[in-house]
């Protein structure tokens, strides 16, 4: 099939590349030259593990293109929609991309073409583009709403065993066009009407935000009364009504999507006349669980103004470049406000904006970040940071404070080393024993659970 993808990034990049490995005839669209300046020459523009040797496969059989307008040929059978849909200040999606992309598509495809969204749009949105398209004379095009699943950093990973397909349509030949585009895939396929794929989506992203900010809770409740959250989670994961993942206690969610998509579901609800009361308080958790380090470094430090902090990680999570909505952003802007020096450091990240928009240098090396520090805050579990040399750390530190801010690290060893640690109510920290269970995946790389 010929495919075209409009926007490049990581959804409509990996997917292009995704589906150019399945036999098709992709072309990648991006408005921004010097984004497809950088395709053209071969090179992955962000960091996604194995992307970089999957394009450079791809592109030298040649079953990938870039181009930065729509052709005015119009050969295509899909034309994939993937631009940002971005939050405008009400904490609604900005759609103006997605329908300027509609209204060029209007013009060039050729009778009967699918229009596929994978864009994270509001429900409705799917709808709203076949009105436009038949108030624009192009009512033989297909609309459908096929929305996106994978997780940065693990990109590849899902593109290529996604856990389901959703094809939100109006017609069983459109349907049918969306599986041959996806033939190859094994996944369970849902087909259902686009207003109800748009809405998976969201669920699907405001239910995990929901287990986060659940597990934050109960850590904060476990840090008042002495119980350790990370068993506690253990032991509910093993239930499997609930489930071992999501649960992993920290200083809240980040990234380009799990902050967006929640605040957008909280409107699309409101817009429809339906106060989302517990979405609206999964969000304020998750804003508020920013502030656990923070209470902790003013109990060891008494004032922050003039203390040295260092920040370990600037990515949102580990595997990815992507600072959207990172906690050490905001981090760096609060401690920064309450007078101290702050260093930020990470594997890939090199710098970041400030909430100013100044521009933060950010450290490659721990240790070099650490030095002469009166406290750190592990905020990205990149392995780099999760397996320091706590005896280094000590002694490369002024004074030993340490706040693991995603209940990673194994308290005993970093408190043998003499480091005071603090984590997200893990309490002592003390091993639990489970037999007959595969728990690894829950509890790493806490040595007691990866044993078992
Ligand atoms: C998320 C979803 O997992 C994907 O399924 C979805 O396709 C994507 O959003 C999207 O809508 O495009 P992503 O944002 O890449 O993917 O990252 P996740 O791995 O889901 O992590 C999101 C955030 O939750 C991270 O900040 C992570 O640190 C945090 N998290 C995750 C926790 O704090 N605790 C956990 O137990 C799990």
């Amino acid at each position: 099939m010929k495919v075209w993808v409009i926007g490049t990034g990581y959804v409509g990049l990996v997917t292009g590349l995704c589906f150019a490995k399945l036999g098709h005839q992709v072309l990648c669209i991006d408005t921004d030259p010097a984004k497809i300046r950088v395709l053209r020459e071969g090179k992955a523009p962000f960091h996604e593990p194995g992307l970089a040797e999957l394009f450079q496969e791809q592109s030298s059989v040649s079953s990938i293109e870039f181009s930065e307008a729509i052709p005015v040929d119009g050969a295509t059978d899909v034309a994939l929609i993937a631009v940002g849909t971005p939050p405008l200040a009400s904490g609604a999606a900005d759609l103006r991309a997605v329908f300027a992309v509609v209204d060029r598509l209007a013009q060039t495809l050729p009778r009967n073409a699918v229009v596929a969204i994978k864009s994270t749009v509001p429900v409705g949105t799917a709808l709203k583009v076949r009105e436009r398209l038949r108030v624009l004379e192009r009512a033989d095009l297909r609309v459908a709403s096929v929305p996106e699943f994978l997780r940065e950093g693990q990109a590849l990973h899902d593109v290529f065993h996604p856990s389901r397909l959703i094809f939100g349509v109006t017609d069983e030949r459109t349907a049918g066009r969306l599986r041959t585009l996806h033939a190859g895939l094994e996944a369970p396929v849902v087909v259902t009407d686009p207003s109800t794929a748009e809405m998976i989506k969201y669920a699907s992203n405001a239910f995990l935000a929901t287990k986060i900010s659940f597990i934050n809770e109960i850590a904060n409740i476990c840090d008042r009364v002495g119980a350790d959250v990370a068993q506690v989670a253990l032991g509910m994961g093993l239930d499997p009504r609930i489930g071992p993942s999501f649960l992993r206690a920290g200083i809240g969610y980040g990234g380009s999507c799990f902050p967006k998509d929640t605040r957008a579901l909280v409107n699309i609800a409101g817009e429809a006349g339906y106060d989302f009361q517990l979405l609206r308080a999964v969000v304020e958790v998750n804003q508020r669980q920013r502030l656990e380090p923070l209470r902790r470094l003013r109990e060891w430090l008494d004032t922050l103004d003039g203390k040295v902090i260092t920040l370990l990680g600037v990515a949102f999570k580990p595997g990815t470049d992507d600072v959207r909505e990172s906690p050490a952003v905001d981090l760096h802007a609060m401690l920064i406000n309450e007078g101290a020096e702050v260093r930020l450091v990470d594997p890939v990240v090199r710098y970041v904006r400030g909430h100013k928009g100044e521009t933060v240098h950010v450290y490659s090396d721990a240790y070099e970040a650490l030095e002469g520090a009166d406290a750190a805050v592990l905020v990205t579990e990149w392995p780099e940071f999760t397996t320091l040399d706590w005896h280094r750390v000590v002694r490369t530190m002024r004074r030993s404070f340490f706040f693991d801010g995603r209940n990673v690290l194994e308290p005993e060893t970093v408190r043998n080393a003499g480091m005071t640690l603090a984590n997200v109510g893990r309490g002592t920290g003390t091993p639990v024993t489970v037999r007959g269970s595969d728990t690894t995946n829950i509890l790493r790389p806490d040595a007691a659970f990866a044993s078992m």
